[in-house]
């Protein structure tokens, strides 16, 4: 095993795959209303070189995680499959995906049938106006059927990640958690990030971390989670001293760099080190070109070395990466 490690100690172990760049819902916090310029199909990975790459990845290359990502990777065509191959080459890989529900509650047994082991689930409101102000779609009642397939699936325990903006639904913290509490999912709060393809994000309009603990102790009573948080994005908190727990990802305010597990690939089959890399590595071409596995597995461990140790949003001179967070996963 060869495992990616970068200049700064870091292993990667969490492989995040985006599966397509596109997606059914419109959140204003991602992408403008009309959508974007979607990534031509000849450009993206075939199903069988997608699965090359992963099984590359956890062969010999020490990854231990899969997450699926978009874009939306419900709406990849051969998702069942791809995990069900992927499941086959190995079996203890873990597996899961970040998706928006939308068709969950069709594909969630076949999903599971397939080996994905997880989902989580992008919701920032469960009031149905809001909702549609914030995706521009009127599709909440898709989403809550979504979230509970997956659920009696047992593609649990299930997350909800809820972005909060400030005048749209940063008043709804605590009705959020209610809500997630009463079904038994882990909610986690967000801090936006610079990566929607408007650039638009400002800095100063992002509701904090400190913000939204302060909005949720109005309504519970929270506490530290014992559980060791190891690389995970997430600091979480027992609620009222029960069994429920919240999250909030401070990735702007306490970032959480020095222990980054993780590596991404884009649905055309480029290694980005990080969520803000400026910079990527193309494995298409090679692979297109007859590649080896060893040759291809030497490249992925090459594209390590450029990770930078931190996003740098602080710093004067940082540049929102080009491809936005729809094309690159989350
Ligand atoms: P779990 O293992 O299920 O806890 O997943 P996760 O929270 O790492 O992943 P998810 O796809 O649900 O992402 C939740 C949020 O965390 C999204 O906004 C992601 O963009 C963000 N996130 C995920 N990985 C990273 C990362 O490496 N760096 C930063 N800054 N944010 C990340
Ligand atoms: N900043 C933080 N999180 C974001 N997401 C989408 N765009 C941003 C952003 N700019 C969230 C989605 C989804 C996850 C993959 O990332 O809501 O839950
Ligand atoms: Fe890792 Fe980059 Fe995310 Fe920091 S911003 S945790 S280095 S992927």
């Amino acid at each position: 095993m060869q495992p990616l490690i970068d200049r700064h100690g870091r292993v990667a172990t969490d492989l995040r795959v985006s599966l397509t760049d596109r997606c059914n819902l419109r959140c204003t916090y991602c992408m403008p209303a009309e959508g974007l310029d979607w990534m031509p199909g000849e450009e993206q990975l075939s199903d069988t070189e997608l699965v090359r790459l992963i099984g590359i990845a956890v062969s010999r290359l020490g990854v231990t995680e899969i997450r699926f990502t978009g874009g939306e990777p419900l709406l990849r065509r051969g998702l069942v499959d791809i995990i069900a191959q992927v499941r086959a080459l190995d079996s203890s890989v873990e597996m899961s995906i970040t998706s928006n529900a939308l068709g969950l509650a069709r594909t969630a047994p076949a999903l599971a049938a397939a080996g994905l082991d997880r989902v989580n689930v992008s919701l920032d409101s469960v009031r149905p106006d809001t909702f549609r102000t914030i995706t521009r779609r009127d599709r909440l009642d898709d989403v809550v059927a979504g979230l509970a397939a997956a659920d009696a699936a047992g593609l649990g325990p299930v997350k909800v990640n809820a972005v909060l903006m400030r005048g749209v639904n940063d008043d709804q913290a605590p009705e959020l958690l209610q809500w997630c509490l009463e079904r038994g999912y882990q909610l986690r709060f967000i801090e936006q990030m610079p990566l929607d393809a408007q650039h638009g994000w400002d800095r100063n309009a992002m509701v904090t971390a400190d913000e939204i603990l302060a909005s949720l102790e109005q309504a519970f009573d929270l506490s530290p989670a014992v559980e060791p948080r190891g690389s995970a994005p997430a600091e979480l908190f027992r609620v009222d001293g029960g069994p429920g727990t919240v999250g909030v990802i401070a990735s702007v305010t306490r970032p959480f760099c020095g222990d980054c597990d993780r590596v991404r690939l884009t649905a055309d089959g480029q290694v980005r080190d990080c969520l803000f890399a400026r910079t990527e590595s193309d494995l298409r071409g090679p692979l297109r070109a007859g590649a080896s596995d060893d040759e291809l597995a030497e490249r992925w461990q090459t594209a390590m070395l450029g990770k930078a140790p931190g996003h740098g949003i602080d710093d004067p001179t940082f540049l929102q990466p080009d491809r936005p967070m729809s094309a690159i996963g989350g």
